[in-house]
Parts: structure tokens; sequence; C-alpha cells
């Protein structure tokens, strides 16, 4: 039949293609996975869990090492029976059907036992964990107390016994303390710093609490590890490590009024307290005491803008206040390109850089 013959040579072709290609692609797909899986070997990256910056991430760590280490053991003992039992009863020519049996007593009392017991080996150090990692130092003059509050979608960051109030930017001095009280001014975020320790959830209805000293000094990245809308991605933060009097020095800026102003600087300061700025942000000193959207009153110290996915320059700051939703997409604040004359403009970037 002439349908058949037919089907039967296109059959042939595709199985000579195969043939032909299956082991350059074969081999080229496993090369593939060996590269992704050894690229989990670099070290050094800023975001690296396994990093040890503070006392709580260096706890987490030694408990994931337990139950890795452990995990490691069973898997290795699992799959060496498996293998044994797949090559010493494989079925061989002339085999008729093996031996037909019911269940094991003793097999099946021992396989409940083990994994009980490697359980109660986890549950412990996870409990003594979980206990350790919630103690909080009294307040006192080794201890920093800092409160975050999640915002859509920024930091607020506020240090009550200094009476700083800053954004997007947490500065803590080494070897101390540092106890954080985390609140959310909307929806629910959470709070991550992963070289500090894991994630804590920062909700509307309570506040969480979290404590951790900080082993090295640096500059870390940290960023909102919960779902909160659309620019949920843009919601980054940067946490700096200060040594010596480093963290005083800085303190003692933020808590100072900004440096004498010039004309440019009394411009835009005119244009920031006329325009509708005043109805969101704070400006230590003025009229301006909005306090939706980041205090400003330290803004020109900032290392980065629109929470750390920019770097704080005037042109990125003109970019920003021209039009926040091009950047951040679904930012609130209004695009002031359309709002303001282009020398205001300047005045403004000049005047806000100026708040050091
Ligand atoms: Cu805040 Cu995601």
């Amino acid at each position: 039949m002439p349908t058949s013959v037919d089907s039967t040579r296109r059959g042939g072709t595709r199985w000579a293609w195969y043939r032909r290609w299956s082991r350059p692609l074969g081999s080229g797909v496993l090369l593939l996975i060996l590269l992704a899986i050894l690229a989990a070997c670099t070290t050094g990256d800023p975001q690296d869990t396994l990093e040890i910056r503070s006392d709580l991430n260096g706890k987490i760590y030694s408990l994931y090492s337990l139950v890795f280490w452990l995990a490691m053991a069973v898997f290795i003992i699992v799959e060496a029976m498996l293998l044994y039992s797949v090559v010493r009863f494989r079925r061989r020519s002339g085999d008729g059907l093996p031996n037909q049996i019911h269940g094991n007593n003793k097999l099946e009392i021992a396989w409940t036992i083990a994994p009980a017991l490697l359980l109660v080996l986890v549950a412990v150090p996870t409990l003594r964990t979980i206990i350790d990692t919630n103690r909080f130092p009294a307040p006192g003059p080794d201890v920093v107390q800092v409160k975050v509050i999640g915002h859509q979608w920024w930091w607020e960051v506020q240090y009550p016994d200094l009476n700083i109030t800053t954004a997007n930017e947490i500065h803590l001095p080494l070897g101390k303390a540092a106890v954080f009280t985390l609140e959310s001014a909307d929806v629910q975020h959470s709070f991550w710093v992963p070289q500090m320790g894991g994630k804590m959830d920062v909700l509307p209805t309570r506040s969480n609490r979290m404590v951790f000293t900080p082993t090295a000094a640096g500059e870390y990245y940290g960023q909102c590890a919960e779902l909160c809308g659309t620019s949920h991605a843009n919601m980054r933060m940067r946490l700096i490590v200060h040594e010596g009097n480093d963290f005083n020095t800085w303190a003692q800026k933020e808590q100072a009024a900004a440096a004498a102003p010039t004309d440019q600087v009394r411009r835009g300061q005119q244009v920031f307290l006329r325009s509708a700025c005043v109805g969101c942000h704070t400006i230590a000193g003025t009229n301006a005491q909005g306090n939706i959207a980041p205090n400003l009153s330290h803004f020109g110290g900032r290392t980065t803008l629109a929470a750390g996915i920019l770097p704080n320059t005037p042109e990125n700051l003109r970019r920003w206040i021209e039009n926040p939703a091009a950047i951040k997409p679904g930012a609130k604040m209004p695009a002031f390109g359309e709002l303001l004359k282009p020398e205001d403009l300047d005045a403004l970037v000049v005047y806000l850089e100026s708040l050091k």
C-alpha cells in the first residue's frame, strides 16, 4: 500500500536525523547543566547568604550546615543502597518470577525510628537557635535602636534615641548590637539584608523585632523580599557598617543643620516649599513636614536615590524629579518635569544635593 511505504520512509528519515544529532546535542545539554552547577561555586557575591557578616547569620549558618550534612549523609546511604539493589538484584536471562514476600517488620520499625531520631537531632538545635536569636539586649550605650518602616516602595529609617530620620540607607557601628523594630505603613513587605541574617516580615498590623551585631565593616545590599506591588523589585536598601568613630561622625552630620545656603540653594528651597513636595516630604528646619515620602533632611549625604536603584548624582536626581514613574513603575510621586520650569528644576536639584 503506497501510504504505509510513504510513512515508513518518513519515519526512517526522522530516525536518521536523531541518530546523527543525538550525541552532540546530548553533550551540549550536559555541558550547559555542568556550567550552571559550577556557577554555584562563585564566592564574594554581594547578596550571598553564606558570607557571614553578623552573629545572627553565623547562628543561622551553623544550623543550616547541620541540616545540610545530615541530609547529605541520608542521601548517600539511600542512593548507595538503591544502586546496590538495582545491580545486585537485576533480572538476568532465564530468571523466573522472584519470590513474593509481604513486608518485613524489623526493617519497617528501623526505618520509622531512624528518621524520628534524625528529626530530634534537627529539632533540638533549631529550637535552641530560635530562642537564642530572639534574645534582645536591654537598651544602653552599646545598643543601637533602629526603626524601619516599609512603604510602597521605599524604606523609612528612624533612630529614636538619636533623633534621626532617613531613608533607604541604614548606618550601624561595627560590633554593637542593632535592635530593629519593623513596621509597615501600607502593605506587607519583608526586610532582608542577606549577609546579616534571614528575612523578617514587615507588617502593617504588628511590630516585628530582630537583633544582630555586624561583625565586619562594609557596605551591604538588602531588599524587600515580599511581593508588594508594581515596584517591589525596586525596593532596595544599603546597610553601611562603620568602623571606629565613623558612625558617630555620620550621626552628628545627620543631627546638624545643613550648611549655609548659596543663592541657587535658596531659590531651590523656595521652589521646594511652594510646590507639592511639602505635602509628602520632611526637611528638618523648614515647613516641609510631610511623612508619606522619604525624609530629605540630609538627602545629599546619601549614596543612592529612589530606594537604592540609582547612584545619587545631580543628573539622576533631575531625571527622577522629572518623571519618577519612568524610573520606578507605579511610583506615587508626580512628574514634576511637567509642573516646574527648567530653571526651577535646576535650582531644586542644587538645593536637595546641598542637604548633606
Ligand atoms: Cu516591599 Cu516588596
